[in-house]
């Protein structure tokens, strides 16, 4: 295929990203970009990608988008035979947890998570064994192995949703300590943490929020509940990341910053140009391991599978489907 077919063809999904791709990187970009859309139809495979992905992953190959909670929702839903999951790894099992029939790909298998990461299963028996009979709430942000210990999970976007309706007067909520704090602050349960947190948002502080204040006067500032519980005191409005989303359409701030990773308010703004972004972001090196390349390769060759071991699989698909049952 000629580059000039290709770059006619790709043409109208420039037009969408246009805002944040400059012209000189878009031909790169378009090669993959078409390659990817034919190995889809070739190979019925849909692609998942969080809101941190990139924008040409995000608004020119995607075929659903969404936080944590939404991929998770969607990936039930889907009538495809391959799932590729551009986002890191927990998302990847938790999307084949939730369909154990389907071939599930993630372009790069190295795409963790510290939360994740903060974590083993033999850690929340030991905060099992400290808590006895107190249930455990377990983060999405975790291998399939910690889920199988736990008794349900949660997502940023419905933790105060999943703490209240065990309708008991105390959890352990793992890993995030900061989310747990967070949730903390908003309800009456009583929550054990544990002391994991993400090397992206542990970043952010109280005295960044103030300064953006005084720097951006009238500034709206949206914050992600794995930030400090001080910098979410400093922010206007805490939420997942498809809350902030939703937050930006429904509000229109004239000017508004994401306490989040850097490529979410590229999607966003793309999805307002009326709204004005200040953008003191940092980079999530684990999703930032998914490029265009990398999927057009897994698509190409059909690795790598994600596949979790029957027993275990079914012990964790327990955890996230009662997540899923909380409405
Ligand atoms: P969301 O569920 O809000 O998309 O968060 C996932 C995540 O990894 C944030 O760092
Ligand atoms: Fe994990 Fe933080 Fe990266 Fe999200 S942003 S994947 S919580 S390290």
């Amino acid at each position: 295929m000629s580059a000039s077919t290709i770059l006619e063809r790709t043409a109208p999904l420039y037009e969408r990203v246009r805002s944040v791709i400059p012209p000189i990187e878009w031909p790169v970009f378009a090669d993959d970009i078409d390659a990817i859309l034919a190995l889809k139809r070739q190979r019925d495979a849909v692609i998942l990608a969080h809101n941190y992905m990139t924008p040409e992953i995000f608004h020119c190959v995607a075929d659903i988008v969404g936080d944590s909670l939404a991929l998770a929702r969607e990936a039930t839903k889907t009538d495809a035979k391959v799932i590729v999951l551009a986002g890191v790894h927990f998302m990847a099992e938790t999307a084949k947890l939730l369909n154990p029939g389907k071939t599930v790909l993630i372009p790069d298998s190295r795409a963790g998570c510290s939360l994740a990461e903060s974590i083993t299963a033999e850690d929340v028996r030991l905060m099992r064994a400290a808590h006895p009979g107190v249930p455990v709430i377990t983060y999405v942000n975790s291998s399939a192995a910690v889920k199988a210990e736990s008794d349900i999970c949660c997502t940023s976007g419905n933790a105060l949703k999943i703490v209240e309706s065990l309708g008991v007067p105390e959890v352990i909520m793992l890993p995030d300590e900061y989310l747990a704090q967070n949730i903390a602050a908003q309800t009456k349960v009583k929550i054990w943490a544990w002391a994991g947190h993400c090397e992206v948002h542990e970043r952010f502080t109280a005295a960044e929020v103030r300064a953006l204040r005084t720097d951006y006067p009238g500034v709206v500032i949206l914050a992600h509940p794995e930030c400090p519980p001080e910098v979410v005191r400093e922010a206007d409005y805490a939420g997942s990341t498809a809350d902030m989303s939703v937050f930006v359409g429904r509000e229109k701030p004239a000017r508004v910053v994401l306490l989040t990773e850097c490529s979410m308010a590229d999607n966003v703004s793309v999805q307002h140009p009326d709204v004005s972004f200040v953008r003191p972001c940092n980079l999530c090196p684990h999703m930032k391991r998914i490029t265009l390349p990398k999927i057009r390769h897994c698509l190409e060759t059909m690795q790598e599978e994600v596949s979790i071991e029957p027993t275990l699989a079914e012990r964790a698909r327990r955890s996230v489907q009662r997540m899923l049952e909380v409405r």
